[in-house]
């Protein structure tokens, strides 16, 4: 059973149980803010949580590519993965723990086929308020005893899901709620310790996986800290599709499953080294890459800022392992990987130049940085007398000062030091990384609160005059121009479009006047669930990329006016595809001030602007 077939499966399952699939969300979120990347199926659906409509209805089910850079140190041990695909389905206020359960038995012993003895159940165990999921665990006994089964069901404190965490961690306004999870046991792992491999929350050994989690997502955090039940009680739940894979081939290694595969054999074969005995090497080399493959797709650059910085460390920590392994041309790895991600992702092959040439591109950069941090290097210990370059025999010992002047000139990260035969005080250079960390994280503290304390009134306008100012912007223009993406925060409104010159100040004037003759003119703001043909019909802007999505909510600025004497009927103002929210009238927005402009390079352009 390959991934895509169960992808297959499992679509299928929940479609009979009357849900419908909506598509991938793209991994660079289009207009949240609060992150940097699409970390769970759970992100692009948080509206829906809170109670906004749906356009396809309470029960969905969908496949979500989701990157978690908070596990890049993770990986190198046989189930972390920074990259990942999530199956989720979803119940809008519609079922809850007792036809989920079931149902997710079914799926993994019946659709799955995995052997019923070799899941593990876990529940909320309780946390202040909030009570002991003894509902859950009354379904999951059930089940265990209908199957003849001893009951492998352990309560933990830890079974709460939300973006940002546990109950204390959640900003106001975070929707979370306690979780049911199912591990997976595999037997060839050996348990050290006090672990006997008979509790999964209790092992560290790696012999389980969590394959399964359903989410009763059901509560909101309050601004006193306190917990409310949300207005509809959901489902959120999520699979990650490679541990499920694993589960099936019963491989406890992430990185030995048909997935992975033929990506370390041609790593392999490149190399020269083998895999057992190279395990870490291989598996960040083969991760960060795949990763990077994922993110490129969904349109980010290496670069100093926001995803492209990230995409630049994920790139230069897998080229790092890859020069450990002393390889060559990255071409044919970078094609393998794209090869075996197209299977499940075929726009990857749609873009397999770009994204091939962006990743060959970094790796020159990358090689040009070794170069100029080793000379950095040699100069210093030339003034200092000491013999280098190709004279150097065993390690040569630097200062954790050098070490990181390195670093920072250059990108040199302490395996490549170590790899061009330089030794130094660990401890003292990642002591001197994680104080420049600290600084750097302040100013990016912010915008990772996370939560819905960006929905806030002031990112609500935003929403409006953004859509607003896309329109002004066609109008001006011509209708080839169109968004490309756009950011919003309660400070500003970010805003990027295809364009191959910088817009005059008379333009930017005048774009301006338009947005703000819109807001005074008090238009009503409205949306209405239509097919995709409808919205077409009606003119609507946005992206049509949705594959499998039939409905979509459509907002539109501005009545439709009755034909005049003579004339044609007006349609609305702006004419838009959205999920909301958005202000009700547009002089809720109060006023629209465009305060910068920046090209972006190719042919994009990217605006600044404030509301009032
Ligand atoms: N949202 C849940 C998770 O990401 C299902 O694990």
């Amino acid at each position: 059973m390959s991934a895509q077939d169960i992808i297959n499966k499992y679509i299928k399952f929940f479609e009979d149980r009357g849900h419908r699939r909506i598509p991938n969300s793209p991994l660079v979120p289009e207009n949240d803010p609060t992150t940097l990347f699409t970390s769970s199926g759970m992100q692009p659906l948080v509206p829906y949580l809170l109670g906004e409509p749906h356009p396809e209805g309470n029960r969905l089910v969908d496949v979500q590519n989701c990157f978690r850079s908070v596990d890049i140190d993770e990986v190198g041990d046989n189930r972390h993965t920074t990259f990942f695909r999530m199956l989720g389905n979803w119940s809008l206020g519609d079922y809850f723990k007792e036809e989920e359960i079931p149902w997710l038995w079914e799926f993994l012993t019946r659709e799955l086929g995995l052997p019923k003895e070799k899941l593990y159940i876990t529940v909320f165990k309780g946390f202040e308020n909030i009570e002991y999921d003894h509902a859950s665990e009354i379904i999951w006994k059930d089940i265990f005893e209908r199957e003849n089964l001893e009951p492998k069901v352990f309560a933990d404190e830890t079974n709460w899901w939300s973006r940002s965490g546990t109950p204390e961690q959640m900003p106001a306004g975070e929707p979370g709620g306690p979780d049911t999870e199912v591990y997976f046991k595999f037997d060839d792992v050996k348990h050290s310790g006090q672990c006997k491999g008979d509790n999964p929350t209790k092992c560290g050994c790696g012999g389980f996986f969590e394959i399964a989690n359903s989410v009763f997502m059901q509560y909101i955090k309050g601004n006193n800290g306190s917990f409310k039940e949300l207005p509809k009680r959901n489902v959120d739940f999520g699979g990650g599709l490679e541990r499920l894979l694993a589960a099936v081939e019963d491989k406890s290694d992430i990185f030995q499953t048909s997935t992975f595969s033929s990506i370390l054999r041609s790593i392999e074969v490149l190399t020269g080294k083998e895999y057992l005995g190279n395990e870490r090497t291989f598996r960040i080399t083969a991760d960060h890459l795949r990763a990077a493959v994922m993110v490129v797709e969904s349109g980010a650059v290496p670069s100093n800022k926001e995803q492209g910085y990230i995409l630049r460390r994920l790139l230069r920590r897998s080229f790092d392992n890859w020069h450990v392994l002393k390889g060559g041309d990255l071409a044919p790895v970078i094609e393998g990987v794209i090869e075996e991600g197209s299977k499940t992702d075929p726009q990857l092959k749609t873009n397999f130049e770009r994204i091939k040439n962006t990743i060959l591109e970094e790796h020159s950069v990358y090689k040009k940085a070794l170069e100029g941090g080793k000379k950095l290097i040699e100069k210093e210990l030339a003034r200092k007398g000491v013999r280098t370059g190709d004279e150097l025999k065993g390690l040569v010992e630097i200062s954790a000062d050098l070490a990181f002047k390195s670093l920072a000139s250059y990108g040199l990260s302490p395996t490549q030091l170590k790899s061009l035969g330089y030794d130094f005080n660990e401890q003292e250079l990642a002591e001197k990384i994680k104080e420049h960390q600290g600084i750097s994280r302040k100013g990016a503290g912010k915008k990772f609160s996370g939560g819905l304390a960006d929905h806030s009134a002031q990112t609500i306008k935003g929403h409006t005059a953004t859509h607003l100012l896309h329109q002004a912007i066609r109008d001006m223009l011509g209708t080839k121009i169109h968004q490309s993406g756009s950011n919003i925060t309660s400070e500003r409104v970010r805003f990027d479009f295809n364009f191959d010159r910088n817009l005059t100040h008379e333009e930017l004037a005048k774009l301006e006047q338009k947005v703000n003759e819109k807001i005074r003119q008090n238009l009503p703001v409205k949306f209405e669930i239509m097919s995709i043909a409808e919205a077409k019909e009606m003119g609507a802007i946005g992206l049509f990329d949705d594959k499998y999505s039939d409905k979509v909510k459509v907002y539109t600025i501005g009545p439709s006016t009755a034909p005049s004497k003579g004339g044609q009927a007006l349609g609305p103002y702006s004419v838009e595809f959205c999920g909301g929210p958005h202000v009700n009238f547009t002089s809720e927005v109060k006023s629209f001030k465009i305060r910068k402009q920046e090209s972006l390079g190719r042919g994009l352009r990217r605006l600044y602007a404030v509301v009032g």
